[in-house]
């Protein structure tokens, strides 16, 4: 059977991509395989989903059409130098964060490479993923890539110099968007309500806005003018919300991250 996707790194990441992958039929687990260090991660992914497993990098690094680095960025250079010499053409896509085209496409020379940020509701199919095409890439890689990503959420593709925004944004939101859910919920509490009620409220609060903006179309300015009723409750928060500075902490967070992830992967 020929390995259509190749993973080396079984982890979180790896594993949320290759186990939607396949419950969407995409491939299918006889067509996967994962490398992984630890024995019982592999005996994991292996009952799990039906793919094929090994300890050896360089078992699937030759025989997968598209091979998905999803290992830490510490341990990048150890794995290129052990697949230095494996002589494939395959689609090399990863996701290790602050690894650059230029370091990817040296490592494997030979190869069409996609750079790609991912972010953490990948895990559970909602995620949102940026895409950067190397030098090699032809559009149908573009497009395999694409079909990828789309299984754990949306995707875009980019110029490899946006996506240190991207970290900025949809890689570092989720942990902003946790601590907005956190803080409606100590809010919730603050004004009286018990606590496990407060968070469902707040949780789907922010679900549920997000799905409404992403349904309708309508602009978030669209959507607070009509929820503000003269003299009414809601314009009573965003006053306060205005007052401290809101919208510039989340401008300057994002602001932050960005040039985080810019002096990481310099
Ligand atoms: N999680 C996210 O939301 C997210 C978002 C964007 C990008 N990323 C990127 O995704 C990558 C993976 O992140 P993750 O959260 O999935 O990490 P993770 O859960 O730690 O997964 C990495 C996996 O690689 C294995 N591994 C370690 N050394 C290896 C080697 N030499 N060869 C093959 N496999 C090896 C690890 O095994 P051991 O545990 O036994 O060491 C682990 O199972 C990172 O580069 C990160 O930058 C993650």
């Amino acid at each position: 059977m020929t390995i259509k996707f190749g993973v080396i790194g079984g982890g979180v990441m790896g594993e949320a991509l290759l186990s939607r992958l396949i419950n969407l039929g995409i491939y299918q687990g006889s067509q996967v395989l994962v490398s992984d260090p630890l024995p019982s991660r592999r005996s994991f992914l292996a009952e799990k989903y039906g793919v094929g497993v090994t300890g050896e990098n360089r078992e699937v690094a030759t025989a997968a059409e598209v091979l998905f680095l999803a290992i830490k960025p510490q341990v990048f250079a150890e794995v290129a130098i052990e697949l230095s010499d494996v002589s494939a053409s395959s689609l090399v896509i990863s996701i290790l964060a602050g690894v650059p085209l230029s370091k990817l496409e040296k490592a494997f020379p030979q190869h069409p490479v996609i750079r790609a940020m991912p972010n953490t509701p990948a895990t559970v199919g909602a995620g949102m993923s940026a895409i950067a095409s190397g030098k090699l890439v032809k559009p149908e890689h573009l497009e395999q890539a694409k079909r990828i990503f789309q299984a754990v959420g949306e995707v875009v593709e980019v110029p490899e110099t946006m996506l240190d925004a991207v970290t900025g944004l949809s890689g570092s939101g989720p942990g902003y968007v946790a601590i907005l859910i956190e803080a409606l919920s100590d809010g919730g509490v603050a004004a009286g309500l018990p606590r496990a009620i407060a968070f469902q409220l707040a949780l789907q609060t922010v679900f549920g806005t997000a799905q409404l903006l992403k349904e309708s179309g309508m602009h978030p300015a669209d959507l607070k003018d009509r929820v503000t009723s003269p003299g009414g409750t809601t314009i009573a928060g965003i006053a306060e919300l205005e007052k401290a500075g809101f919208r510039s902490a989340i401008i300057e967070a994002v602001k932050a991250a960005y040039r985080r992830s810019k002096e990481l992967g310099s």
